[in-house]
């Protein structure tokens, strides 16, 4: 195997909560699902997000300095596949959003959704590396604290919690 194809088999084992990247222009949102979504810092909250300069939405990203971080709920796995392989406003035709702080679409369901403010960019190779301060804060209902991830090219859930 080549470097790059070690690589990618070593990702496929690292798994991640899948994530809609969102904003809005001129009231048309537009997205992207991501895995490359951290916490950065808690003062001020704010998270690092890895968006590929091809993707359809990346330069409205930059341009809007504005992005929703939606975690989608583990039973919301048709919603999360809708939403990765449709594009442009189709993305949110499906699973119920509504705008948050900055015009930002948020996934309804979320376990969590932030409206954020890019603060910085850099240069990331094939990405840009956004740093965005959280600006609002939407907490999901206790029911759907669970989040959906992403493993070997599939979505998966967390085990169930361990009866002691
Ligand atoms: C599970 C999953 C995770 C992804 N993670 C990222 C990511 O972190 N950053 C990124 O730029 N693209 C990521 N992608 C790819 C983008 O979602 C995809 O290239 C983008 O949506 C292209 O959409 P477009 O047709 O609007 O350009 C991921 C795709 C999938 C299916």
């Amino acid at each position: 195997m080549t470097n790059i194809e070690l690589f990618r088999n070593a990702m496929q084992r690292l798994a991640a909560p899948a994530v809609a990247i969102t904003t809005s222009v001129n009231g048309r949102p537009a997205g992207l699902i991501a895995t490359s979504v951290c916490s950065l810092s808690t003062e001020p909250p704010s998270m690092l997000v890895c968006v590929n300069r091809t993707a359809t939405a990346h330069d409205d990203i930059l341009t809007q300095k504005v992005i929703g971080i939606s975690l989608f709920p583990e039973d919301a796995e048709e919603d999360a596949r809708h939403f990765a392989m449709t594009r442009g406003e189709d993305r949110f035709s499906r699973g119920g959003w509504s705008e948050g702080a900055g015009g930002v679409p948020l996934f309804d369901r979320a376990p969590f959704a932030f409206a954020c403010r890019i603060a910085r960019c850099f240069d990331g190779y094939s990405h840009t590396i956004l740093v965005a301060d959280v600006v609002d804060t939407r907490l999901g209902e206790e029911a759907s604290e669970r989040c959906l991830l992403w493993h070997k090219q599939t979505f998966t859930t967390l085990a169930p919690p361990k009866v002691a």
